[in-house]
């Protein structure tokens, strides 16, 4: 499909540990693109962590904020590569925005893998994760327009995985 017009940005979404900030990252330096990290621009406009903000104030006025950082990567005048938080595309408005402003890409591990990047969930088991990708799996099936598997896949691998379906 074009990625021109309106679908301009790429769009990563996937479960936390998915690397869609790392692979995000690679990919924008490799399109030589400006990167946004909806989290990072939740911090940004906040003054505070997401830990901080679940915390503090809650999970919905953090979906909240999430969902005006997606409405504000959307309109990014340039063509961008977005990494959204893991839980923004259980949002219906977030879906059909990402949808309509990008071409989506679903990044895929297993739990299991997940885990291992991150030292926070690690030895929580894997049970939040599991429970995440059963609860979450139509959603990002609904907003991505390919899926990239991760599992045994070097970073390198992923971003040139990501770019091949992105058509770059
Ligand atoms: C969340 C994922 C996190 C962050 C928040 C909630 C989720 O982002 O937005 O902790 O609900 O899956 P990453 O996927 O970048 O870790």
């Amino acid at each position: 499909m074009s990625n021109d017009g309106a679908r301009r940005h790429l769009v990563l979404v996937g479960l936390m540990g998915a690397g869609k900030t790392t692979v995000g990252a690679a990919c924008a330096t490799r399109l030589a693109r400006p990167f946004v990290d909806t989290d990072d621009v939740v911090e940004a406009n906040t003054g505070m962590t997401v830990a901080e903000l679940f915390a503090h104030e809650g999970e919905a006025r953090f979906r909240e904020l999430e969902r005006q950082a997606v409405v504000d990567a959307c309109a990014t005048p340039a063509p961008a590569v977005i990494a959204c938080g893991g839980g923004a595309v259980v949002d219906a408005d977030n879906r059909r925005r990402l949808h309509r402003a990008g071409f989506v890409v679903w990044l895929q591990g297993a739990p299991a893998t997940l885990m291992a990047g991150r030292p926070l969930l690690e030895g929580r088991g894997t049970a939040t994760l599991e429970r995440l990708a059963v609860v979450r799996a139509a959603a990002y099936e609904a907003t991505a327009d390919a899926l990239v598997d991760t599992d045994g896949r070097t970073v390198h691998e992923v971003v040139d995985a990501v770019l091949e379906v992105y058509g770059q």
